[in-house]
């Protein structure tokens, strides 16, 4: 369907399912496409290609390279009957690839940004932001970063079940 089209039957609901399936949501005429599992796989492997098995390095931990504040910008997800108030509930979750997965989604219902300004928000936006932040979303990503990002979105095979979307 034409992004114009979208954005004309936008302006009459808050939500509707594209041709690709995607409910999106509409706020104030940007199109946010729901974070989904092929996303999260593919943003899991350009921090980290996703190896298992990693844990801290600097300020960041786990296989999405998530830290402290965005942790805690994520609504603090925790391993089930963890507390997030408790001594190390920050590095468990994060150190999990489920729990990891989490943090991200949440983190990116909550601070959509439409990086490259093309009136949608969408997986790359999300990668960026992922990457770069808010400020240098729309620049030059961690070489690394892209290029297994990159041929993680070219292979289907790859994708693994969140259970987000
Ligand atoms: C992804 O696939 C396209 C088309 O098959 C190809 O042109 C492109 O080079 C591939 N990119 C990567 C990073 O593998
Ligand atoms: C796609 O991913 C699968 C699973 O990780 C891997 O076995 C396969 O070699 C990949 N294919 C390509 C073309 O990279």
């Amino acid at each position: 369907m034409h992004k114009l089209l979208l954005l004309i039957i936008a302006a009459f609901c808050s939500s509707l399912i594209t041709d690709r399936g995607f409910i999106i949501e509409v706020h104030g005429g940007f199109i946010i496409e729901p974070i989904t599992d092929k996303c999260l796989t593919c943003i899991c492997n350009g921090a980290s290609r996703c190896g298992l098995g990693v844990k801290c390095d600097g300020d960041v931990c786990g296989v999405f390279s998530i830290g402290y504040e965005y942790w805690l910008d994520s609504n603090s997800p925790t391993l089930p009957f963890d507390d997030p108030e408790s001594e190390g509930a920050y590095i468990r979750c994060a150190s999990d690839l489920y729990c990891g997965a989490e943090v991200v989604a949440n983190y990116m219902k909550k601070n959509p940004y439409d990086c490259n300004s093309d009136g949608s928000v969408t997986c790359w936006d999300y990668a960026g932001l992922h990457n770069r932040g808010r400020l240098e979303c729309a620049g030059f990503w961690d070489i690394d970063f892209e290029m297994n990002y990159k041929s993680c979105m070219n292979n289907s095979s790859m994708i693994i079940n969140f259970g987000i979307a």
